[in-house]
């Protein structure tokens, strides 16, 4: 028989994917992350048929609910956040019927025992994913309860939500408590930035091209910027967010992978460890951060969408005299070969202008100008890696302005993942619920990992980390953060 030509609406579909027959276990799926984030992945990766046959999700949560609850529970979260619009009610429905719930408190042991019989009786078989979408006080108490449940006929995963730990001491203990119970291999950390196409692609851009890596070094790259900016205030996460601030919920996970694929060394495969040994290696060096280095934030009234917005100690939960940053920049220096005097500066703040995440390297000037007084719209060379929005890539240069004169001005040389590309990107949860569902732990943090990025971070968490200085909303964080990079003769980049 005739090959048949490749269906072009595939093109950009995960070939061979299919996850073996699983139950999925959805502790807090009465909460924000699995209305917002987990029934829109589930939904999507059925319409695009990467979900088992066998399959089922058994939500767990203190509301009291039911089955039917529950699935109108997730069909809101999905008609409202779902990237697929209307919502196909053919697949919903069959989807649907694979929803159950459990109602319980999670410290309850009598929790798990109605849990493992709901689990007996569903035709799913011995695999299981659990998922803690749970605030993460209760994952301590969770995880001694799937110990009381967990079986040897099948798989058994964990994925944990962010933050992992509140610092050093305390990451290293939920790591204790989660080996009782689960083999490291078993464990997959989520930092979902890692499944964003535009943040898998930094390694692609770096590593699957010639023409990058041979600059991609001290001699040529003068810094390196990453920025994650939101125009959103915190919303209504008063109440988790009061307790870790930018630190805690941007830097210490999305900013320093970001840098870590930035930086990392070419990992000899892409199997999981290849790649996470380079990117621990880089966490190792990465100087630990000193206060002088680093500027916390909060942000008072001002503008955001056209619209007067309250200050942080205004928003609803939060205290008056909160002492939370909601933004942090610091400069943070990579210790090795390649980058050595090679400063990264990072940022990430909430009501920031605009909402955008992206990474710029910017390389040295030219040597030497031969047009005096030509170049004054000419900015150093960078490489742009736009995470969000407008994902893409850009590569920024001198030309010259057409006319008799010589003028030198910078222009852009852009790649827009939209257009250069017809399928629709997968969110960030449905590669990695599939990468997890599958067994593939590559784009989830390791033990390590996590536990060398909170040693990095250990001199300046909270207090230590200096006062928290008033910026704005609307603008791009306080004074001193624009001294950070002016003292080193730079200039934050306006993304
Ligand atoms: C989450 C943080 O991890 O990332 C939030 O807890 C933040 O505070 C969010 O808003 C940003 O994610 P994204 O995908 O919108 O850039």
């Amino acid at each position: 028989m005739e090959d048949l030509p490749p269906n072009p609406l595939r093109e950009g579909l995960l070939a061979a994917r299919r996850p073996e027959p699983l139950t999925f276990v959805l502790f807090g799926g009465g909460g924000d992350l699995s209305h917002r984030k987990i029934a829109p992945a589930l939904y999507n990766l059925a319409v695009d048929r990467l979900l088992p046959d066998q399959f089922a999700v058994v939500g767990v949560s203190r509301q009291e609910w039911d089955d039917a609850a529950f699935r109108k529970e997730m069909a809101e979260g999905i008609v409202t956040n779902s990237r697929r619009q209307p919502v196909d009610q053919t697949i919903w429905s069959a989807l649907a019927e694979d929803l159950h719930y459990v109602s319980g408190d999670f410290s309850d042991p009598a929790t798990y025992r109605r849990l493992g019989k709901a689990l007996a009786d569903l035709p799913a078989g011995g695999n299981r994913l659990y998922y803690l979408a749970t605030p993460p006080q209760f994952y301590g108490d969770i995880v001694r309860g799937i110990g009381t449940i967990k079986r040897g006929d099948g798989f058994s995963r964990v994925v944990v939500e962010k933050p992992f730990g509140r610092d050093l001491d305390s990451a290293r203990r939920l790591n204790g408590a989660i080996h009782q119970v689960f083999a490291e291999e078993e464990v997959y950390r989520i930092d979902h930035y890692l499944g964003k196409e535009t943040v898998q692609n930094v390694l692609v851009f770096r590593f699957a091209n010639s023409i990058f890596e041979p600059v991609w070094n001290r001699n040529y790259i003068d810094q390196v910027q990453i920025t994650a900016a939101e125009s959103i205030g915190i919303e209504s996460r008063a109440s988790y967010y009061e307790g870790a601030g930018a630190m805690r919920d941007m830097l210490q996970n999305h900013i320093l992978q970001l840098l870590c694929l930035t930086a990392m060394e070419p990992p000899g495969d892409f199997s999981p460890d290849a790649v996470r040994d380079e990117k621990v290696k880089v966490l190792r060096t990465i100087r630990p951060v000193e206060r002088a280095d680093m500027v916390r934030g909060q942000y008072t009234a001002g503008w955001a969408g056209g619209e007067r917005v309250p200050g942080y100690r205004q928003e609803s939960g939060v205290a008056p005299d909160s002492g939370t940053e909601t933004m942090v920049a610091a400069r943070l220096a990579v210790d090795n070969w390649r980058w050595q005097g090679v400063p990264f500066y990072v940022r990430a703040g909430k009501r920031f202008p605009k909402r955008v995440t992206e990474i710029a390297v910017v390389f040295r000037p030219a040597p030497h100008l031969p047009w005096r007084g030509a170049t004054d719209e000419l900015r150093p060379n960078a490489i742009l890696i736009r995470v969000q929005p407008d994902e893409g890539i850009t590569l920024s240069f001198g030309a010259k302005v057409p006319g008799q004169a010589v003028r030198i001005r910078s222009v852009d040389m852009d790649f827009v993942q939209g257009t250069s590309f017809t399928a629709d990107a997968p969110e960030a949860y449905e590669r990695l619920l599939l990468d997890a569902m599958t067994g593939v732990p590559t784009l989830f943090t390791r033990h390590d990992e996590v536990e060398t990025a909170w040693s990095l971070l250990a001199g300046v968490l909270d207090r230590n980390g200096g006062p928290v200085e008033p910026y704005e909303a609307g603008s791009w964080g306080p004074p001193t953060a624009e001294a950070l990079t002016a003292r080193d003769g730079r200039y934050w980049r306006r993304p």
